[in-house]
């Protein structure tokens, strides 16, 4: 099935008959895990209400450039960023020829200027419009700026005359713009990533805990839905907001994150536990708040699960990512983790510094060997390490 996981796609609809195809192709893309906006020119909204639109993507559709309320919402600028992909269905001979020169006169065109998403266009007009040289130039001069053409097809048209200009059913439609991303790794799959740290009661109002900040595994889970994975980020305490895209699902304790694992790992594709989980809890949490009264005070630890090498040891295991912060001989003690705990891949970094940081460096240790990943900014670290995961995937699921 065509996959779109948290792909953004703006669906600008223009002025054919074929409009009407729209509201069954947006719906085939939310199907397919795309977040769906709508902008339609003049001409489109004589074809198609936006009221239907809207319904149906639950967002609002975007109408007019100059409309100072719709700007102070969403404007042109923010969507052109906003999207990963502009699908212009259908794409009327005007449109074609007023996109091929630039023009900026309506909210489709001008953000069509704006955006750096990939762009690609379903014509649909009569036979003899398709066919005229004109309509010919403007194509060529459309794909010369690396937009793509889905269709159009041949045969019956509303007009009566039968010949190429049909648009493409909304069912091909979807498995081209799925195709666009096919080449993502990443599309699809399923990440299941800890992060943050646990916090283990001691009574009601204390708790043991670590300096863990969460922001590697938010950076991860981001970058990750961006890529076209399905996140699900199951994270301890801490103080950041929830990546778009993806699923948080907050924990307080070690037990309780490891449940939370255990629960989802079932369809997970790829494991990255990132959090700092507390090795040892009190081996009992006072129900009432403890007195001062005594000079001294004994906490009785006992062992927290090890989630990640629980996680490895599945019969049926997804590809498993450990991190291991250091304080001495970084390589030596990652790669004894990574044995010991049955990782396929682990990111070693010095655990001096990095905790609330916003760069990390680490070195990717691995069965075969190791790699540098120099001191970055986490979400570029991200990516690398993301990268990493997605090339040593295929090899790892193919010997599970
Ligand atoms: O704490 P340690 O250095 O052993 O952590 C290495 C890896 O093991 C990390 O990926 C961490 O998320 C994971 N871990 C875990 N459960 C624990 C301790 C660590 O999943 N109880």
């Amino acid at each position: 099935m065509p996959t779109l996981t948290n792909k953004r796609v703006l669906l600008g609809i223009t002025g054919g008959i074929a409009a009407y195809k729209c509201a069954e192709l947006s719906r085939l893309l939310i199907k397919a895990g795309a977040e769906v906006r709508v902008v339609m020119t003049r001409a489109a909204r004589e074809f198609v209400t936006p009221l239907t639109m809207q319904a149906l993507t639950g967002n609002r559709v975007h109408l007019d450039l100059l409309d100072a309320d719709a700007e102070a919402a969403m404007g042109h600028i923010e969507l052109a960023r906003w999207a990963d992909l502009v699908l212009v269905a259908p794409a009327s001979a005007d449109f074609l020829a007023r996109a091929a020169a630039g023009r900026a006169d309506d909210l489709l065109t001008t953000l069509l200027l704006a955006t750096s998403a990939s762009v690609a266009v379903a014509p649909a007009m009569n036979q003899g419009m398709w066919s005229d040289p004109a309509t010919r130039r403007n194509l060529d001069a459309l794909q010369a700026r690396a937009w793509r053409v889905f269709g159009p097809a041949e045969g019956d048209q509303a007009c009566g005359d039968v010949g190429p200009g049909r648009m493409l059913e909304p069912a091909e439609l979807l498995e081209s713009c799925a195709g666009l991303f096919a080449g993502e790794p990443l599309a699809g799959r399923h990440l299941l990533i800890t992060g943050g740290p646990t916090r283990e009661a001691i009574d009601p109002v204390r708790f043991l805990s670590n300096h863990s900040s969460g922001k590697m595994a938010y950076a991860l889970a981001a970058e990750a839905a961006a890529a076209g994975a399905r996140v699900s980020l199951v994270s301890g305490p801490v103080a950041l907001p929830a990546p778009e895209r993806v699923a948080r699902i907050d924990v307080v304790s070690a037990e309780q994150m490891r449940a939370a694992v255990l629960e989802r790992i079932g369809d997970a594709d790829v494991f990255i536990g990132v959090a700092a989980v507390a090795d040892y809890r009190p081996a009992q949490a006072a129900v009432e708040k403890m007195k001062k009264n005594e000079r001294e005070m004994r906490l009785e630890l006992v062992r927290n699960p090890d989630i990640i090498s629980e996680v490895a040891g599945l019969a049926e295991r997804p590809f498993v990512v450990g991190f291991a912060a250091e304080t001495a001989d970084l390589l030596a003690n990652g790669r004894e983790k990574l044995e010991r705990k049955g990782l396929d891949l682990l990111f070693a970094n010095d655990a001096t510094g990095t905790f609330d940081s916003d760069e990390v460096a680490a070195t990717a240790i691995f069965a075969g060997g190791e790699l540098e990943i120099p001191r970055s900014r986490k979400e570029a670290a991200a990516r690398k390490m993301l990268a990493l995961i997605a090339e040593r995937l295929p090899a790892a699921a193919a010997s599970t």
